[in-house]
């Protein structure tokens, strides 16, 4: 989540999606955004990719089709990744942080964008109640190169609130090849993969870590990945 749009909500969870799924989890991408840009991604995917099971809910139920008959997932399903349109505020914004287990906020390097999470980040707390819910948050530094100024600023305010930034994600076209496609960057051609598989294996490391069907729930914030 996170209200600013652009930032790589839709590229994280797409990608996050292809990487559990690819790593034998079963896995549902849930699409709440009217957009429909992770459905399309879907769409895309070809047969012989893991699948993953895709959820429009941000349709309105058919006639005759209850809400929770929309939204239904297989029973064995291990990761449920939603996918959240820009402007989250008020109920909505209440109702997906009640949902959910742990909280992603993609962030791009850019003082405009730092602000809005920024603020995206208060009305989670106030609004959203995620803290006083249990639900951790960790940031995820997208279309990285450098250590903006603005960057290191982010971090420092992310450092008072205890959010960790737990993974950075490269600038690079292998994202749009692999949007293009309907597969993750970790599941392009290896050389490709190699290079970019790295954020995708800490973020699901910080998923199971901080699973709450997990023994191991509770992480320390020290166990977030610095900055280099
Ligand atoms: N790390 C990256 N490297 C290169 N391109 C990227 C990267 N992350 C995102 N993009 C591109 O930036 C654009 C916006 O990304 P994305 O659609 O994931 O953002 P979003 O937050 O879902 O946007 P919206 O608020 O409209 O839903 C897309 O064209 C995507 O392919
Ligand atoms: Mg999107």
């Amino acid at each position: 989540m996170n209200a600013k749009g652009g930032c790589g909500k839709t590229t994280v969870a797409a990608n996050l999606a292809s990487y559990c799924a690819s790593q034998g989890y079963a896995t549902a991408l849930f699409d709440y955004d009217p957009q429909g840009s992770s459905t399309r991604w879907l769409k895309t995917r070809p047969e012989d990719y893991p699948a993953i099971c895709g959820v429009a809910a941000y349709e309105p139920p058919k006639a005759g089709i209850t809400r929770s008959w929309q939204l239904r997932i297989p029973q064995q399903t291990r990761y449920v990744i939603r996918d959240t349109p820009a402007g989250y505020s008020g109920i909505e914004l209440e109702d997906r942080v009640h949902e959910s287990d742990l909280i992603l906020i993609p962030v791009l390097p850019s003082v405009i964008d730092m602000h809005s999470t920024a603020n995206f980040i208060r009305d989670l707390l106030l609004i959203g109640k995620a803290r006083a819910r249990g639900k951790q948050i960790a940031i995820i530094a997208n279309r990285t190169r450098i250590r903006t100024r603005s960057m290191i600023k982010l971090e420092r305010f992310l450092h008072n609130l205890d959010i960790p930034v737990i993974a950075q994600i490269r600038d690079t076209q292998n994202y749009v090849h692999a949007a293009e496609q309907g597969i993750g960057v970790c599941e392009l051609a290896e050389s490709a993969a190699q290079r970019d598989s790295a954020p995708w294996e800490h973020i699901l490391d910080w998923i199971q870590q901080n699973d709450r069907e997990n023994d191991s729930f509770a992480t320390p914030v020290s166990r977030a990945m610095p900055f280099a």
